[in-house]
């Protein structure tokens, strides 16, 4: 039997690229996305092309059971689930405190903060019990700082970034690694940061920097996955940061947002 890789957010950028690194090294591969089925279709497609061993399944991560149906199901009719990658954002572009809507607000920390409780929940003691596992969680400099306009995205993923702190407390002794990993910077993900600046505002990016490898490339943020999954215990990643070579790091970053 295979080992599975399940990915909670599998579009054209990150998820959809680790869930190739995955099945090309070997795994069965679980891809889970919201709505889009053609670029689900697409990507299944691309992965059994390469003769991986992949499928997908749409599901919106903040219904009542979504998670939890999945994580059984998949235990329970597929295999056991070796690897997850919890890979959702809750970007809203830069609003204003009053620009913030409560329902906005409470929505940002379901799609990025409890969706991940909700995974931990149902995996995490599954994991425990056959005494291995991974949970591989993507976030974002908004993890790390909060900032004008960011009010909705920084406590969620901030929120987030504790919780995995704590989950790792509770976990790592019994030999299930969670790691997060700070995506900081821009990616070349169409399905996200595409689809929030627009055709032709994330063309003219990608024209600008993203050949110069300004933005991050997904293919090769998945080698970091990839290779995380699969550290020696007495030296697992618990954070790591990424950043493309031309970009400065948060902590330099002077960021000043025109409302
Ligand atoms: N893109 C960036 O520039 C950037 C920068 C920093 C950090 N990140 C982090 O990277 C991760 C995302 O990776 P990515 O940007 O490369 O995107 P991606 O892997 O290309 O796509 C992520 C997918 O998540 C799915 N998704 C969103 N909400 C969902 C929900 N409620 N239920 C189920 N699926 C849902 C979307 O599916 P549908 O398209 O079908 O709706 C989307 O295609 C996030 O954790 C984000 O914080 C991204």
């Amino acid at each position: 039997m295979k080992s599975i890789c399940l990915i909670i957010g599998a579009g054209a950028g990150i998820g959809g690229h680790v869930g190739k690194r995955f099945a090309r090294e070997g795994y069965h591969v679980v891809l889970c996305r919201r709505s889009d089925a053609d670029g689900l279709e697409t990507l299944v497609k691309e992965i059994e092309g390469d003769g991986g061993s992949v499928e997908g399944r749409l599901l919106n991560i903040v219904d009542e059971n979504a998670i939890e149906g999945l994580v059984l199901d998949i235990e329970k009719n597929t295999g056991p689930i070796e690897v997850v990658v919890h890979n959702i954002g809750a970007q809203i572009g830069n609003r204003r405190l009053t620009d913030t809507p409560l329902k906005t607000f409470e929505l940002g920390w379901r799609l990025s903060c409890f969706s991940l409780f909700r995974l931990a929940y149902a995996v995490l003691p599954i994991m425990a019990e056959r005494g291995k596992g991974t949970l591989l969680v993507t976030s974002s400099t908004a993890s790390r700082r909060g900032n004008a306009g960011q009010h909705s995205h920084a406590a969620a993923m901030g929120g987030r970034r504790m919780l995995c702190q704590s989950l790792n407390a509770e976990f790592a002794s019994q030999n299930v690694h969670v790691a997060h990993i700070i995506i900081d910077g821009a990616v070349d993900a169409p399905d996200t940061l595409g689809k929030m600046l627009g055709t032709e505002a994330f063309e003219r990016l990608r024209q600008e920097i993203g050949r110069e490898d300004g933005l991050m490339l997904p293919e090769h943020i998945a080698d970091t996955y990839f290779h995380i999954a699969h550290q020696h215990r007495s030296v697992w990643t618990h954070e790591l940061d990424l950043r493309s070579f031309s970009d400065e790091a948060w902590w330099n970053h002077a960021v000043s947002v025109k409302f």
